[in-house]
């Protein structure tokens, strides 16, 4: 879809999307067209039962002299512009045009038509490469044509949000695509192509990680015939010497629970737990493209978790990087595992100003806070709130949950110093939180469980079914915020 921002006087093709202001009267451009052909917007509103403030856009087809446009959509004029080119997108695209022309006054404004190209962008995306039927594959117009007062800068703005839109899309696809697609080898080589974008990218294979002693991240990935790769990616764009940010993502290519085996139903949802690990590619992908002036690490832990004559047991004792000794109560809370390693090498290496992890770590947290908020944990209370302001920015959800002494005692092991599972004390998502601090000493950080947002089984106005990109834009903006 090529975005294009046009003058307001440009004249409409395709779709042709209006809007109408609170008062349920039709805005200037759009009073301009009802005027020149017959009034028949103001006829179409007034033959309406429900006069309602236009939450949801209304679709009619086009009077026949109205040359070149086909329909002509009604849209409420909102302050969120972004999630307003979602709706947008949502209504036209099955339409299945080529054009779709904006002439909305809250979207000409400033930088919103940039935003509202955004938002429509967002939406339109969906995961269709393996469909060959090309009748089935989702619909986007060739072209976005969005009036803007000021073109020159609302084109300088989108390039910033495209660079990010462009990342979550990534974010997206890399959990969209299938385990025998997408395993540590094969997603470390797609990675290993940002240093075109800039970035240092480091990658240790099993040898490697063996000597260096990463022995809980290993340990996941001993059962499969698919080695682990240790992704380590570097942005210095701040000052030389400045402590990071670091960002630390959960990459298991495939979670099939192994020897602690997952039920079969719903099992295929597994190629996306190291959804966390695409948040991290997707924000330091974006903070390179953009160029942001700040030090950025990001670290990511990739293995396939199987079962096998080889794979870890229930019961094995492993020493961690850190030293410390975890019993394996549960192959299948791998992911702790995977982060303990992960999480202890990015604070002794980087000494970041603060570390945040995003995982899909528990299925509790769903439970606990559905498919739209995802679980916040953290040693540091500033850092929390930081966290929380940018996820006020940006609407992707986050709910703080308690950390608390007792819990880390409830995971001392028996026979280990911790256990990676307790079947008694309930909790299981702050459990997890809890067994993570065990390696993250004083350094100021914060968990992101994103068990239930990074997949959705139904559209919402930023996206269709399927991928989310769920923790990109929030990422992101986090450490826009610290740069200002
Ligand atoms: N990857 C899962 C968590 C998960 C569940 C992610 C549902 C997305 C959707 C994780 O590795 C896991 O299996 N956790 C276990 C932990 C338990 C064995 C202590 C869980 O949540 O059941
Ligand atoms: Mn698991
Ligand atoms: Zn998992």
């Amino acid at each position: 879809m090529q975005v294009h921002f046009i003058e307001p006087s440009v004249s409409p093709k395709g779709i042709l999307v209006l809007g109408v202001d609170k008062d349920h009267k039709l805005t200037k451009t759009a009073k301009e067209l009802d005027a020149k052909h017959g009034h028949f917007l103001t006829h179409f509103l007034d033959q309406r039962e429900k006069k309602d403030k236009l939450d949801e856009p209304l679709c009619l087809t086009a009077p026949v002299e109205l040359k070149n446009v086909t329909h002509v959509i009604l849209v409420g004029e909102v302050e969120d512009v972004i999630e307003l080119g979602g709706k947008v997108a949502a209504r036209a695209n099955p339409l299945k045009k080529d054009t779709v022309t904006v002439l909305v006054e809250s979207v000409m404004a400033a930088d919103k038509a940039a935003e509202f190209a955004y938002g429509y962008k967002l939406r339109s995306w969906s995961f269709d490469k393996y469909i060959t039927k090309e009748d089935r594959k989702n619909h986007q117009p060739k072209k976005l044509d969005v009036a803007a007062a000021d073109v020159k800068s609302a084109e300088k703005t989108f390039t910033r949000l495209n660079a990010i839109y462009e990342s979550v899309v990534m974010a997206r696809e890399l959990s969209s695509e299938p385990a025998n697609v997408l395993y540590p080898e094969s997603y470390a080589n797609r990675i290993k192509a940002f240093e075109k974008e800039g970035l240092e990218v480091e990658i240790y294979n099993a040898a490697q990680l063996e000597k260096m002693g990463f022995n809980t991240l290993l340990g996941v990935a001993q059962g499969s015939v698919h080695e682990a790769r240790f992704v380590v990616l570097q942005w210095h764009g701040g000052k030389k010497g400045e402590a990071p940010l670091a960002i630390v993502g959960k990459g298991v290519t495939f979670d099939s629970g192994g020897i602690s085996i997952k039920p079969a139903n719903k099992m295929e949802d597994m190629k996306h737990d190291m959804g966390g690990s695409a948040v991290v590619a997707g924000v330091l992908h974006a903070v390179a493209k953009n160029k942001v002036k700040a030090n950025v690490i990001g670290v990511m832990g990739l293995v396939e978790n199987m079962p096998s004559g080889s794979a870890q047991r229930p019961g094995d004792i492993v020493k961690s990087l850190s030293g410390q000794t975890v019993e394996v109560i549960n192959t299948d809370a791998e992911g702790r595992l995977v982060l303990a390693d992960a999480l202890w090498y990015t604070q002794e290496r980087f000494k970041p100003k603060y570390m945040v992890d995003l995982a899909t770590l528990t299925g509790a947290i769903v439970v606990a806070l559905g498919y739209r908020y995802a679980g916040l944990f953290s040693n540091h209370e500033g850092l929390a709130q930081s966290l929380q302001a940018a996820s006020a920015t940006t609407k992707e959800k986050i709910w703080p949950l308690p950390m608390d002494a007792e819990f880390a005692k409830a995971i001392r092991a028996d026979q280990a110093d911790v256990k990676n599972s307790d079947y008694g004390v309930g909790a299981g998502s702050i459990t997890a939180a809890q067994f993570l601090e065990y390696f993250v000493n004083k350094t100021p950080w914060a968990h992101l469980d994103i068990a239930g947002t990074v997949w959705s089984t139904k559209a919402s106005n930023l996206f269709d079914k399927g991928a989310t990109g769920f923790g990109v834009r929030l990422l992101y903006q986090w450490i826009e915020d610290q740069v200002h």
